[in-house]
C-alpha cells in the first residue's frame, strides 16, 4: 500500500461508512412512521356493546301466581323443579272439543284456550290443528318415559321425555299439537309446517307459550319441541312475546335446569 493510496483508502473507508450511516438512517427513518402507525387495537373493529338480557318490563308483577304451586297457571316445572307433590293431579280436567287422536283431558282453562285457538287456526288460516298429547298421570308419564328409555336409552330418553314427577303434561296445562291430516307429527320438522309456523306466530294470543324452544336444551333439558304448548295465561304469554323472553326459566330468574339434581 503506497503513501498515496493511503487517503484514498480512508476516503473510501469514510464514504463507506456515510453510506452505511445514510441506509442506517434510512431505514431508522421508514420505521418510524411504522411506529407511528395506529396499534392493532386500535384497528380492530369496535366491540360491539353487549345486548342486555332481556328482563320482564318493570310494571310487571312476577309474583303474582305461584311458581311453586302445581295448580298455578306459572308453576314452573323441569328438571331440577319437580311437582310437588310428585303425584299430584289436578282438580278440574276435562275434554276440549277438539280434533285429537284419542280421548285426552286438560285443566279447563287450558281447555277453553285451546277451543279458542284451534277454532283461530281454522277461520284465520284455514289450518286444522289436532291434539297429540294432554294431561298424563303420573303412572302415564312413567310408561312414556320408560318406551323412551327401551327405545332410546336414558340419555336419549331425558333429552325428549321428561322423568315421572317433572313433566308439565301432568299439570293439565301442557298439550302436544299437531296437524290434520297428520304432518311431522311429534317430530322437529312440525316447525316448517304451515300448523307449526302458525303457531309458533299465534299461540301467545290465547295464553300459550312454546316450552322448548330450538336452541336453548341447556336451558330447558330438553330438546326442540315445536309441538309442546303451555299454557301460562295471556298475560304472561303476552309479556313473554313482548320482552322476547323465551323460557320460563329466564324470564322468573331460575337457574337452567340442563339435567335432573340426582
Ligand atoms: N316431552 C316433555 C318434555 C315431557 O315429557 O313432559
Ligand atoms: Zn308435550
Amino acid at each position: 500500500m503506497t503513501r498515496a493510496s493511503r487517503p484514498a483508502a480512508a476516503r473510501t473507508a469514510v464514504a463507506l461508512a456515510a453510506l452505511v450511516a445514510v441506509l442506517l438512517s434510512g431505514c431508522a427513518v421508514e420505521r418510524e412512521p411504522l411506529a407511528l402507525e395506529p396499534t392493532p387495537t386500535a384497528t380492530r373493529t369496535p366491540t360491539p356493546t353487549p345486548t342486555p338480557t332481556p328482563t320482564p318490563t318493570p310494571t310487571f308483577d312476577t309474583a303474582r301466581y305461584s311458581i311453586d304451586d302445581p295448580a298455578s297457571i306459572w308453576v314452573v316445572v323441569n328438571k331440577l323443579r319437580p311437582l310437588n307433590p310428585t303425584t299430584y293431579a289436578p282438580g278440574d280436567l276435562v275434554r276440549a272439543n277438539i280434533p285429537a287422536t284419542q280421548d285426552m283431558l286438560m285443566r279447563a282453562e287450558t281447555a277453553a284456550a285451546a277451543e279458542a285457538m284451534f277454532a283461530a287456526a281454522q277461520a284465520e288460516a284455514g289450518l286444522t290443528l289436532r291434539l297429540e298429547s294432554a294431561y298424563r298421570s303420573i303412572e302415564s308419564q312413567t310408561r312414556i318415559y320408560n318406551g323412551f328409555v327401551s327405545s332410546r336409552g336414558q340419555a336419549g330418553a331425558d333429552l325428549t321425555s321428561a322423568r315421572p314427577g317433572h313433566s308439565e303434561h301432568q299439570t293439565g296445562f301442557a298439550i302436544d299439537i299437531g296437524a290434520s291430516p297428520a304432518s311431522c307429527s311429534l317430530d322437529q320438522c312440525f316447525a316448517d309446517t304451515p300448523h307449526g309456523q302458525w303457531l309458533a306466530e299465534n299461540a301467545h294470543r290465547f295464553g300459550f307459550m312454546l316450552r322448548y324452544p330450538n336452541g336453548l336444551t341447556p336451558t330447558t333439558g330438553f330438546e326442540f319441541e315445536p309441538w309442546h304448548y303451555r299454557y301460562v295465561g295471556l298475560e304472561l304469554a303476552a309479556e313473554l312475546r313482548a320482552t322476547g323472553i323465551q323460557t320460563l326459566e329466564e324470564f322468573f330468574g331460575l337457574p337452567p335446569a340442563p339435567g335432573y339434581a340426582g
